[in-house]
């Protein structure tokens, strides 16, 4: 299994979908290529790695990457519900469809992303799963930005 990884008292949480193979291999959560993604445009923004708490909708690496099934994230939902409960973040950062569909509810990400969306007493940030926007310079911009704004809206509370 791949935990959560990060400042137990961090102000915002990071929600992927699943390990891929470098991360099943370092036992580590975003450590790949969309990781890098994700720590680049973090430290672009002033936000220490270190300082924020990452973790994945399922924990183990699904066969092949294909996408969680609805069992296995039913598996795994009490280990993020308590990472939620444990850290109580002030923000939790949402990325691509899949976490959006299993933490949320919808997908969408194209529509909501950018924005705060409150819900059962927790505020959610929705933007594009980093490895979406390894090809795509468009959705990479875009990435950038909502971190970005995700970055001022912790700093001013
Ligand atoms: N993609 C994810 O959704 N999570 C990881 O940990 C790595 C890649």
């Amino acid at each position: 299994a791949v935990p959560g990884k990060g400042n137990p008292k961090a102000r915002i949480i990071f929600i992927g979908e699943a390990p891929g193979r470098t991360e099943d291999i370092k036992g580590e959560p975003f450590v790949g290529s969309a990781g890098k993604k994700l720590s680049d445009a973090l430290a672009k923004n002033g936000i220490a790695r270190d300082s924020v708490y990452i973790t994945n909708v399922v924990k183990c690496r699904p066969p092949n990457n294909r996408v969680p099934t609805e069992s296995e994230r039913e598996s795994c939902r009490q280990y993020l519900e308590s990472e939620i409960d444990i850290i109580k973040p002030e923000i939790i950062c949402v990325l691509g469809n899949t976490a959006s569909n299993s933490v949320l509810g919808q997908g969408e990400i194209t529509k909501h992303r950018g924005k705060i969306i409150e819900k059962d007493g927790k505020k959610f940030f929705l933007t594009f799963h980093p490895a979406a926007i390894i090809y795509n310079q468009e959705l990479a911009a875009t990435f950038e930005s909502d971190i970005a704004t995700l970055a001022k809206l912790v700093k001013h509370g």
